[in-house]
């Protein structure tokens, strides 16, 4: 690996350079008003792909968003790593809050990045993470080092929750073929700690509608006396949780496998400040299910959160109104043993039992994803774990993510294959937020650490 790691140290600057103008691009997939830039985004994973070495790079046309493929097959009895990223980010807003534009890169030192991050959308979500994947396998290839086949499959459409994918991966089974699936869009501890996320949250996602009368009414002349679906709709919102921290949707616990007192016992070996967990987000005091610590509420358990939430009045000043219709976005994290259609479904029937006679409820489902789960006996989880310790020379912890990547489930139902979830990003990246970075030193150091992970997985 020693001509990889020097080509890696060589071409420093370049690397930097080519992210930066992937990061130009504001390749959002949840707004019509830049569907062309998605697919410049797309066109350039490409030709960096192209550039990289790798052979038989396509533009897989979808019903949606353009799946960027490409492979390098050095020797078709050495096993194959499936590489998969997305090149789709969040919307920027609120616009107000970012220090600088979201789509013009700039580098700046923070208190946890001494030596810089880069400030931009997609910066960590997952553009920065993806595209240390493609210099990795650039600089193996180039180097003549690469120990095994790899393929890539980098989509646009993950912050949307990946409806084409869907498809493509049921129809190209043979192309995809793979003995492990590697991704980078997760977090690890710390910049002194490396971690593999072992898990992921599911995803149940519904909108709520509440209506009351047949039009708004002036609050005075009808208040007190008919239902007011905002009023309503709060008190619903407010009976799905109790005072202990429980869902208290029927069954939604039911099937969820509980974790063992070993595995709980590593997660507690996660270095982890309250104080200074608190004091990051600005809060006074922390929240949630009774018995369980701040790193098991964020990602072993599942949650139920309101979105978003409207109705009535909202511009300027007062108006004294009654509306008749109030709306809400509920999303319930899932962990594994729950599935998302039978949440869903169980949530549909539930929360209109919690309304009084004078109001309807409808619940529309959204888009949802079941959990996952990585065995650390996987031989991928220790390839990962060998890799991390040879370029942090620390061994890594098992983590589960509180966040979501629904696919991941899908590849393992599809494909027959694990997701290895080697995330480089830290939770301070405030990725889906204003003012997203990615750390220079995580950016490099994944790009030094992927080879390794070729090197033994290829080996185990
Ligand atoms: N990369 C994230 C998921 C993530 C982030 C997992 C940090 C673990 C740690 C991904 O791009 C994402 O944002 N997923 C969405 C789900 C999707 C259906 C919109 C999420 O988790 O909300
Ligand atoms: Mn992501
Ligand atoms: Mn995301």
């Amino acid at each position: 690996m020693n001509n990889t790691q020097q080509f890696i140290q060589d071409n420093k600057q370049r690397f930097l350079d080519e992210l930066i103008e992937l990061l130009k691009i504001p390749s959002v997939s949840a707004d019509p008003a830049y569907t062309q830039d998605v697919n410049d985004a797309a066109e350039l994973i490409a030709k960096y792909l192209n550039e990289a070495g790798a052979d038989n790079v396509e533009i897989c046309e979808t019903e949606g968003f353009p799946i960027v493929y490409g492979e390098k097959i050095v020797d078709p009895t050495k096993p194959t790593v499936l590489v998969y990223g997305h090149y789709d980010v969040q919307p920027a807003d609120p616009l107000e809050l970012w220090e600088s534009g979201p789509y013009e890169p700039v580098i700046k030192k923070t208190e946890i990045h001494p030596d810089g991050a880069i400030f931009a959308r997609g910066a960590a979500d997952d553009k920065g993470q993806m595209f240390m994947h493609v210099k990795a396998f650039e600089a193996l290839n180039k180097s003549n080092e690469l120990p095994c086949n790899v393929k890539f499959m980098i989509e646009g459409e993950e912050e949307v929750g990946s409806p084409s994918l869907v498809n493509f991966v049921k129809n190209n089974k043979e192309k995809l073929k793979n003995d492990v699936i590697l991704i980078s869009d997760t977090s690890m501890v710390s910049n002194e700690q490396p971690s593999i996320s072992v898990g992921l949250r599911g995803l149940s996602y519904v909108e709520v509608e509440v209506k009351g009368a047949n039009r708004d009414m002036h609050s005075g002349v009808y208040g007190g006396a008919v239902p007011n679906p905002i009023n309503v709709l709060a008190t619903m919102i407010g009976k799905l949780i109790d005072e202990k921290g429980h869902i208290t949707i029927p069954g939604f616990y039911e099937p969820i496998l509980e974790l063992t007192s070993d595995e709980r016992e590593d997660l507690a070996k996660i270095p982890f400040s309250l104080e200074d967990y608190k004091k990051s987000i600005g809060i006074a005091d922390v929240q949630g299910e009774e018995n369980y610590s701040t790193i098991e509420r964020a990602s072993i358990r599942p949650t139920l959160d309101v979105n978003g939430i409207w109705g009535g009045y909202l511009g300027e000043g007062a108006k004294t109104v009654i509306p008749s219709h109030a709306y809400a976005k509920i999303s319930m994290r899932l962990v594994p043993g729950q599935d998302p259609d039978v949440v869903t479904k169980q949530f549909t029937e539930y929360f209109p039992t919690l309304a009084p006679a004078s109001v309807e409820v409808k619940v529309k489902p959204h888009h949802g994803g079941k959990p996952y789960i990585l065995p650390t006996n996987h031989k991928g989880f220790l390839a990962a774990k060998k890799a991390l310790a040879e370029t942090f020379e620390k061994e890594a912890l098992a983590e589960r993510g509180g966040g979501s990547i629904p696919i991941v489930a899908l590849f393992e139902e599809e494909l027959g294959t694990k997701s290895v979830l080697m995330g480089f990003g830290l939770n301070s990246d405030v990725i889906h937020s204003p003012n997203e970075h990615y750390g220079l030193f995580n950016f490099y150091k994944g790009i030094e650490t992927i080879p390794y992970f070729f090197k033994y997985f290829n080996e185990e």
